[in-house]
């Protein structure tokens, strides 16, 4: 490691770029020496290039900091910096959850850090907290309420009485949802930061695909009205837990109790709530989106390295704990498929309101073994398909779907039925 005073270039100069300069004079005297954007017009300081490699083939530059997002030439930066013995901080989570491990590897070999603590819950220090703080521990289970957007969607549908449409066009008048939402609504955003967390939780390696998914776009008010009815909370929930030697991770829209601290997580916020073996369980909660909660740390990462390099910080990024992560315990441990989920499941049918319709429904659940606890049927109608609720006892995932094919086969039923898993999570 290099001595003397850090030198730092800063890749993308967009809404976290733009935080990380604001947030600069409390760099402590690290030197921002230049400042890379594709765009010219963004260009009105003497630091500025539109040109990478006046950051990555600077040898006095020792940080770099990655704010392009997207995958391949972020994917570039970030090798070609590690490759020259430059530390990286980024809060690319797309590219972390793709390509993280083999990034980390790298960078233990050149004997550099990788910051990313922004790529998670933005300002909230669950990176730092999870490989330091909790490093005496194993992590039992992680419940992430970790995309402020779909959050923001479903406490507006929630709050404001309003259909998912509606909620995700405010959304996105309020700057809290990209033109394209995809990302954010269909769960992917959370799966990426999912396979961030766990991977540093259970000490393993975990691919995009091992983690199920599925978004909020088929929640409508009446199922959040239904489930309120019934006591819970309709959240898109990331959750990873151990169970023996294998791994339960999944991202998906859940009832959670409406006495559960996560419940009460409203708007953008983000919350994360773990359980560790030593520690018990705790809740990490805050702003987990936005340029300068994101900045927020990006700085702490930045001057995190910088302190080590003078000595004064020695858990870093690359240090101790992750080596024996990567060392010892990344090895990779068994997925549970989703089709073995063994819980409790909310149901809405759209059927026609006729004599023995509701008993054909039964009958059908019944020989898949999956039991009734609730049923809720209030809208009547003759022709049209009315909504029946149920809340069913645990049962077998794999049940549940071929259930429900045999259901929505029934003529008596108008359209594709919805089921949301239930989770008990104690705090
Ligand atoms: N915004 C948040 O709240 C937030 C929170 C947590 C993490 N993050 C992560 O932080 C990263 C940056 O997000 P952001 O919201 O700041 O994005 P952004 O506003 O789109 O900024 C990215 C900037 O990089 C520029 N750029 C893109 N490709 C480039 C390239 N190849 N070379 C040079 N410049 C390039 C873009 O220019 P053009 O505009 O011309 O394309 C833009 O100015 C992403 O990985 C994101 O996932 C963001």
């Amino acid at each position: 490691m290099r001595s003397g005073k850090s030198k730092v270039g800063l890749i993308g100069l967009g809404t976290v770029g733009k935080s990380v300069v604001k947030l600069w004079p409390r760099a402590d005297g690290i030197i921002l020496k230049r400042i890379v954007d594709k765009d010219k017009k963004k260009g009105d300081s003497a630091l500025f290039s539109t040109k990478p490699d006046d950051i990555l083939n600077d040898p006095e530059i020792d940080i770099v900091i990655e704010l392009i997002g997207g995958i391949n030439d972020a994917y570039r930066y970030i090798k070609s910096a590690i490759e020259k013995g430059k530390n990286v901080v980024t809060a690319n989570k797309a590219l972390l959850a793709l390509k993280g491990e083999e990034l980390e590897k790298l960078a233990l070999a050149k004997g550099v850090s990788l910051g990313y603590e922004a790529s998670v819950c933005a300002g909230i220090p669950i990176i730092r907290g999870i490989r330091e703080g909790l490093a005496a521990n194993r992590i039992r289970s992680i419940y992430g309420i970790i995309n402020g957007t779909a959050n923001f969607i479903l406490s507006a549908m929630e709050e404001e009485g309003i259909g998912f449409a509606r909620a995700l066009s405010e959304a996105q008048e309020q700057g809290f949802a990209e033109s394209n939402p995809t990302l954010d609504i269909d769960g992917l955003d959370s799966q990426h930061k999912l396979a961030i967390l766990a991977r540093l939780s259970f000490k393993t390696s975990v691919k995009l695909s091992d983690i199920y998914v599925e978004g909020i776009r088929r929640i409508t008010h009446s199922d959040i009205t239904y489930a309120r009815e019934l006591g819970y909370s309709i959240k898109l929930l990331a959750i990873a837990k151990a169970e023996g030697k294998r791994l339960d991770a999944r991202v998906h829209p859940t009832l959670i109790s409406k006495d559960n601290l996560l419940s009460s997580v409203r708007g953008i916020h983000n919350a994360c709530f773990l359980e560790g073996d030593a520690c018990g369980k705790m809740v990490f909660y805050g702003q987990g989106a936005g340029g300068l909660p994101t900045a927020s740390a990006i700085l702490s990462d930045v001057k995190a390295i910088a302190s080590e390099k003078r000595g004064l910080f020695q858990m870093s990024s690359s240090g101790k704990v992750l080596e024996e992560c990567l060392t010892g315990g990344s090895s990779r441990i068994g997925i549970v498929p989703i089709d073995e989920l063994f819980t409790r499941y909310y149901v809405r049918f759209s059927a026609i309101d006729k004599p023995g319709v509701l008993a054909r429904i039964c009958d059908i659940l019944g020989k898949h073994n999956i039991s009734i606890v609730s049923v809720i049927q209030k809208e009547r109608s003759g022709t049209r398909g009315v909504p029946i609720v149920m809340m069913t006892h645990k049962a077998r995932e794999s049940s549940m779907r071929k259930a429900i094919s045999s259901i929505d086969r029934l003529n008596v039923v108008k359209e594709k039925s919805l089921f949301i898993r239930v989770e008990e999570v104690e705090d």
